[in-house]
């Protein structure tokens, strides 16, 4: 395990702003009118789905779920489990699912099957990264902003072990 690891930037806040605008003009272009469900995966999109949202200018409902996480591994265990569930029904919703990142894709692959057993009218996918060299299982990212190379990331509300959420940049974490 790295003692002091050190981020870098990958992504600026500039980049960043203008990959959520045009995820913004997607979701707005295909959701307008069907008061959609977007659900966020907490905690590493809270930042992504709250810039989302304020550019989403019409009727829609937020909700989170939270999975189990890391903790302080940098791998995941592959063992999945909703740990904070959901209020809203989700049975014949227009579901928007809000990840911070699809990494080996064992954890929204679980999720997807989870919710898509509460029947809704339709279930998509919305991304801010993508590591697509460390997938497990195949996951279809119906809006994706980057895709990142195989380096563990942090900032814009992804974390280290509950650190660098803060970072306004997507950032890699490289070693001192
Ligand atoms: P997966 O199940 O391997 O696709 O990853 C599930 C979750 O692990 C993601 O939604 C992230 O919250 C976290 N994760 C995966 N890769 C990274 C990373 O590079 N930085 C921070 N968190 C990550
Ligand atoms: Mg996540």
């Amino acid at each position: 395990m790295r003692s002091q690891p050190k981020p870098g930037i990958l992504f600026t806040r500039d980049e960043i702003e203008v990959t959520v605008k045009s995820l913004a003009a997607e979701i707005k272009r295909d959701y307008q009118g069907r008061h959609p469900l977007l659900i966020g995966v907490l905690k590493g999109s809270f930042v992504f789905m709250a810039d989302l949202i304020r550019l989403l200018d019409f009727p829609l409902e937020v909700e989170f779920i939270r999975l189990s996480s890391y903790g302080r591994a940098m791998e995941s265990s592959g063992k999945i489990k909703v740990v904070q569930g959901l209020r809203a029904k989700v049975i014949g919703r227009d579901v928007l699912v809000i990840e911070d990142i699809v990494d080996t894709g064992l954890a929204i692959s679980f999720l997807l099957d989870y919710l898509r057993k509460k029947k809704p009218a339709s279930l998509k996918l919305c991304a801010l990264t993508d590591k697509p060299s460390r997938r497990q299982v195949p996951v279809t990212i119906d809006y994706l902003g980057f895709t990142v190379p195989n380096k563990f990331i942090v900032g814009y509300g992804i974390d280290w072990d509950e650190k660098f959420r803060y970072l306004p940049d997507i950032c890699t974490l490289e070693d001192e």
